[in-house]
């Protein structure tokens, strides 16, 4: 088994730092024939190769059976041309695998109840999942860019388009991952106004004629956004387009505690995936040893069961993730003093104990 890490930018070399570390203990102990190398993603590969997403590197993902990303991005990128960007990158290699279905869990821990925003009697139990379209939607429809108008002015334009067939497979997704838990799909649009959301929503109602088992219901963006801060547990798997997913996974993000917390799976059609935390590069902790990195972790743990198909392992990483929590060895988005490697270091000490 070969792993290819992308560590990225900002954040991402220290909190990766922490998943090599599990990584290695895990390796020893399930005695597991695994292999790793590192390749450049985002603002970093842009500064050694002028590309955020190197040929070499989309060329090695495509010979492992699992990527691990950290973030990418960062001030230092941001005035580029937008194929330069670091972000530019991480759509790319998602595109460019065909990664079109990005399971974002929100779980409270019960040891974070208290650490989110929100009060402990609205988010305890959280355990929701969402179903993110990833490689279509608004980031990916074309036209899109900046045009000069004959009035001198310039406008900014993007296409929001999705074909039956791309909605159809990542609602194929979403409902086999609602059998397999409470067997209910909220589907998140804005067919009261959208187009692309009224073929989106008609789209969903008759695949899941193919799953009367699971039961379907629909929303529009701005009441969900609503009610997973008013009652969160309403939800078990939501489904829901990229731009969508991409706002209301950070929302949710909140209701575990922090934006650290949250692991993502990416995966294509053939079941290989990306697995990366859903925060960014954080540019305003990089390098400070503060980085929570349990998101991180909690990723390739999703890489463990989804790619690697060994949920011993995931269960495993998991577990040291709960007792590290238990010990109250907390970084400070949770409200402890931890360090970014403290952190990695008690994972290790429990996962070798
Ligand atoms: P961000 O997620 O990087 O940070 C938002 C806030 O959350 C910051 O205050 C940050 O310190 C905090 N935070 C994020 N991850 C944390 C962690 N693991 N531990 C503790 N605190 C954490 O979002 P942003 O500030 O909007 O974006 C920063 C850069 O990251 C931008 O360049 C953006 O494009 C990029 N980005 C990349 C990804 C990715 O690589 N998948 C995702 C989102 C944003
Ligand atoms: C995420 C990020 C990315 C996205 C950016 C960095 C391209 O916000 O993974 O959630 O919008 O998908
Ligand atoms: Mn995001």
């Amino acid at each position: 088994m070969k792993i290819l890490i992308l560590p990225g930018d900002g954040i991402g070399p220290e909190i990766i730092a922490q998943a090599i570390k599990v990584l290695i203990s895990v390796k020893a102990r399930f005695n597991l024939a695994l292999t790793w190398e590192e390749a450049l993603i985002g603002g970093a590969a842009y500064d050694s190769e002028g590309d955020p997403l190197p040929a070499d590197t989309l060329e090695h993902a495509q010979a492992v059976d699992a990527v691990l990303l950290g973030a990418v991005g960062g001030p230092k990128w941001d005035s580029l041309e937008r194929h330069h960007r670091p972000e530019s990158g991480l759509l790319r290699i998602r595109s460019g695998l065909g990664l079109f279905a990005n399971l974002r869990p929100a779980i409270v821990y019960p040891e974070l109840a208290g650490a989110s925003t929100l009060k402990r009697s609205v988010v305890a139990g959280l355990d929701i999942l969402i179903v993110r379209e990833l490689t279509g939607g608004i980031y990916f429809g074309q036209p899109r860019g900046i045009r000069h108008l004959e009035c001198e002015e310039r406008e900014g334009f993007n296409t929001l388009t999705y074909r039956e067939s791309e909605i159809e497979r990542i609602a194929h997704v979403a409902f086999e991952s609602a059998l397999l838990r409470n067997r209910t799909l909220c589907s998140v649009d804005k067919a009261n106004v959208l187009e692309s959301s009224e073929l989106w929503r008609e789209t969903v109602t008759r695949v899941s004629q193919e799953y009367p088992a699971v039961e379907l219901s629909h929303m529009y963006v701005d009441n969900a956004a609503m009610q997973l801060v008013k009652e969160p547990r309403q939800f078990d798997v939501i489904v829901t387009g990229n731009l969508f997913g991409d706002i209301l996974s950070d929302e949710a993000a909140m209701l575990t505690g922090s934006i650290g917390m949250l692991p993502s799976a990416s995966m294509n059609k053939d079941r290989f995936g990306l697995f990366e935390p859903i925060h960014g590069s954080a540019p305003d902790i990089a390098g400070q040893d503060k980085a929570n990195p349990l998101a991180t972790v909690l990723s390739l743990a999703m890489l463990f069961r989804y790619a690697l198909d060994l949920p011993s392992v995931a269960d495993h990483v998991e577990q040291a993730v709960k007792q590290c929590l238990h010990a109250g060895i907390l970084s400070a988005d949770l409200g402890g003093s931890a360090g970014t490697s403290e952190i990695g270091d008690k994972l290790v000490e429990i996962l070798s104990g």
